[in-house]
């Protein structure tokens, strides 16, 4: 493959932005990859990065157990850039004092330029930034000179032009620091000198090429979902393994309205895959009578699905390699520096399936982030309905069924989640929102419809917006949305006479109620 000539290295302290920061440098069309701050040197310097960005994160310089990074990885004779937590620890191992603050600052801040750097090429004196931090630098190290300030920070930036040591106590990444990607692009090409050489499509071509190199003559498989990832893996697969190269997508009884039959026929017509459609709802069904436990359905939907996807992979007779649609951010190594990491959910995907196959990965989208895939899917001539489609979970409906799934369920929160789906695209929201979808709750509530009593279930609808999953907000839907989508399934739909509107957030709550 190609190796892109520019690269920057993030070291990450934990913060929430840090793969924000990651993505604005790529769209800048330069390359790069965020290492955790328990890397060595020795990894770091065989990256041979360009510039290192040193991350923001929830610590103070001070705190037991705070992520530090060796002296030795500043004397690495490349420009630096600490943002926020990352400033604080490049203060602090160059000799600068760090203390925590009297005023914290949180969100929009106004900073105030002092001196005329290349930092800040282009940006007016004034402008709005935002800050999140609690310690603040009160003495820059020695030969840094203060090139900001705001309110109630003296020392919003500084650096060390001769060491092209820069460091910013605000988040450039993040859209409300107005002159934020002018701050980013200045250290990029005019102090780093990197060039714009990361480009998605010959990245792919390099991809095709090893993948065709790595498999040539042997068989691989593929699980499709019907979602982006898998799509966009099997068809870059598809261009290198060719003929070798089987898909298997599993209608287990949990997908929504019409969804294998329309998946399968873009699969086929559109995107030239060998897909074989397993029919196995009967036996989903059967092995979910009964379960109401949301962690045992989840379990039993995992299991089952290995199984049939074992039962495949022998029928082919010598298969080598398994695609993967995994992503960069699930390979990132995440800084856990505090709080426990309790399983919530046993997410259904297809990670346990090579080892118990013994099949070797091949994983064509692991350096890319979803927006760069849906960019490359869309190259690629893969349909708006698969590369713009909301994510839907492995398990399917059976989450959103609360307790016992069965085909009456099942049928109903079908018909909720089509007309769901169609006045969410009719507002000209699918696009715009994470996730937008009924949930069916089978407790009986009172209701009147004619002149008659009715006592039927109840709907939930659940609509939110995020960027990864991780954290989501309710979506303020309008209220005529919302009354359009309530007013359908009641007259629609037999068996519902109540919707209500999940207007949680997560935390507290998950996205999915199972
Ligand atoms: P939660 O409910 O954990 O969901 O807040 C976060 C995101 O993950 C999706 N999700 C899943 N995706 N297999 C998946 O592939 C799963 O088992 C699964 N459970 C939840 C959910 O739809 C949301 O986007």
């Amino acid at each position: 493959m190609k190796i892109p000539h520019s690269k920057i290295l993030i070291i990450d302290f934990g913060s929430q932005y840090t793969q924000l920061i990651a993505r604005k440098i790529r769209e800048n069309s330069v390359y790069c990859e965020i290492y955790p701050v328990t890397s060595s040197i020795k990894k770091i310097k065989y990256f041979e990065p360009d510039a290192i960005i040193l991350s923001g994160g929830p610590s103070s310089v001070y705190d037991n157990g705070a992520p530090f990074i060796s002296k030795e990885v500043l004397e690495i004779n490349v420009p630096f850039l600490g943002i926020c937590y990352g400033m604080q620890v490049m203060a602090y191992l160059m000799g600068g004092t760090v203390k925590p603050a009297n005023n914290r600052e949180y969100g929009h801040s106004n900073l105030d330029i002092l001196k005329k750097t290349k930092l800040f090429k282009g940006c007016k004196k004034l402008s709005p930034i935002w800050m999140s931090h609690g310690d603040i630098i009160v003495k820059a190290p020695d030969n840094f000179i203060v090139t900001s300030r705001t309110e109630n920070c003296d020392t919003a930036s500084f650096e060390n032009r001769e060491k092209k040591m820069y460091g910013l106590q605000f988040h450039p990444e993040v859209a409300h620091t107005v002159y934020g990607n002018k701050i980013l692009n200045n250290f990029l090409f005019d102090i780093a000198g990197v060039e714009k050489d990361w480009k998605l499509d010959d990245f792919i071509s390099g991809k095709v090429l090893d993948i065709a190199g790595l498999t040539a003559g042997k068989k691989a498989i593929c699980a499709l979902s019907g979602g982006v990832d898998s799509t966009v893996a099997a068809v870059i697969a598809n261009k290198a393994v060719r003929k070798g190269l089987k898909c298997i997508f599993v209608d287990n009884g949990l997908l929504r309205d019409s969804e294998a039959k329309s998946v399968m026929k873009y699969y086929r017509e559109n995107l030239d895959l060998n897909v074989k459609l397993v029919k196995a709802s009967g036996l989903f069904l059967k092995a979910l009578k009964g379960v109401v436990n949301p962690e045992r359905k989840r379990k039993i939907i995992g299991r089952l699905f290995v199984q049939i996807f074992e039962e495949e992979a022998k029928k082919m007779n010598g298969v080598d390699f398994l695609v993967q649609g995994t992503l960069y951010p699930d390979v990132i190594e995440s800084v856990k520096i505090f709080g426990s990491s309790s399983v919530i959910k046993s997410h259904h995907n297809v990670g346990g399936l090579p080892k118990k196959l013994g099949l070797k990965l091949i994983e064509p989208l692991r350096e890319l982030f979803k927006d760069e895939v849906r960019i490359i899917g869309k190259n690629l001539g893969i349909p708006d309905e698969i590369i713009k489609r909301q994510p839907f979970p492995g398990p399917g409906l059976a989450i959103r069924i609360i307790g016992e799934i069965n085909r009456k369920g099942l049928g109903i929160l079908r018909k909720a989640d089509a007309i769901v789906t169609e006045e969410i695209k009719n507002a000209g929201l699918y696009d715009k929102i994470w996730q937008s979808f009924p949930v069916l709750i089978p407790i009986k509530t009172v209701g009147v419809m004619g002149d008659e009593r009715s006592y039927e279930s109840l709907i939930a609808l659940r609509a939110v917006s995020s960027s990864d999953g991780m954290t989501a907000d309710f979506v303020e839907l309008d209220y005529n949305i919302l009354r359009t989508c309530a007013a359908r399934i009641i007259s629609e739909i037999k068996g519902i006479n109540r919707v209500v509107y999940d207007i949680t957030s997560k935390p507290p709550s998950t996205i999915e109620w199972e």
